[in-house]
């Protein structure tokens, strides 16, 4: 794992930084790490009709699970980066029980230094990253630097259902609906499909935290003095999971670049 990384990644995964080295076996199960991959795959295969689509990028890959599925379904050449060694060297695994190695590189960077170059993708993801560039109005403005003029931007996240803030770590970023719009659209992009992902992810989060419950008490009876942080990251997933059923409304926006 990357030194300087390790915050931004704990922030990510709503871990604290003692626990970090232990993720991998806590989240074993998981091949996709938060986000709506299945519901990201669905809406790349309706953009190949309004432009042809060759390289895309996955900022914060974890695993690979969109951009390996993507390659697979599609045919991409796909970049994924990620400060997570061990997620990459999963993501590697996946991509080669798939056949698709050729297609992807993996990269193990911290992807605010990736995005501070221009690049020219056709298309860029960023799935269950959170605010990890700050507002929307800034993830925006950092994503658009990674594909050319009519390129795509995909953000897997959501707005809030009530109010304008939510005092939560990690969660400052979220707004009401207007406002993500506009922060979203702030540069004249234009968004041209919007998918709800909530139903969908509560299922599929309830089923996760089992998953990383098992591991939790697994984990527990192997190093007991790991017992507080397991029992606190825990109960801090289960407390997200109340807060995207309860407070915010989960989105998928495609956004294509002016
Ligand atoms: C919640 S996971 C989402 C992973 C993936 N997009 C998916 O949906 O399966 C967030 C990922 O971002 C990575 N990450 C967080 N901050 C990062 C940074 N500054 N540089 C590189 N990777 C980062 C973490 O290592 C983790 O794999």
């Amino acid at each position: 794992m990357l030194a300087n990384s390790e915050k931004s990644i704990a922030d990510s995964l709503e871990v604290n930084k003692r626990l970090l080295p232990h993720m991998p076996f806590l989240l074993q199960d998981l091949w996709v790490l938060g986000s709506s991959a299945d519901q990201i795959i669905e809406v790349v295969g309706s953009l190949k009709s309004l432009s042809p689509l060759k390289k895309i990028l996955d900022i914060g890959c974890g695993k690979g699970a969109v951009s390996i599925q993507l390659v697979a379904r599609y045919g991409f050449q796909a970049v994924g980066i990620d400060a997570m060694s061990p997620f990459l060297e999963e993501a590697e695994k996946k991509g080669s029980e798939r056949n698709v190695s050729h297609l992807c590189q993996f990269i193990n960077q911290d992807i605010r230094e990736y995005v501070s170059n221009d690049h020219d993708y056709d298309l860029v993801i960023l799935a269950a990253l959170g605010g990890i560039f700050g507002s929307f109005q800034n993830t925006i403005a950092k994503m658009r630097t990674q594909v050319h003029s009519g390129g795509f931007m995909i953000i897997d996240d959501g707005y809030l259902k009530k109010g304008n803030h939510l005092n939560r770590k990690s969660y400052g970023h979220y707004k009401n609906y207007d406002n993500t719009i506009w922060e979203l659209t702030f540069f004249g992009d234009r968004i041209i499909n919007q998918v709800d992902t909530s139903e969908v992810s509560k299922n599929i989060n309830r089923e996760y935290l089992d998953l990383i419950k098992r591991r939790g008490e697994e984990l527990i009876s192997k190093h007991r003095e790991l017992k507080k942080d397991i029992n606190d990251y825990i109960r801090l997933q289960e407390e997200e999971c109340d807060v995207l059923e309860n407070d915010i409304e989960g989105a998928l926006w495609v956004i294509r670049k002016r």
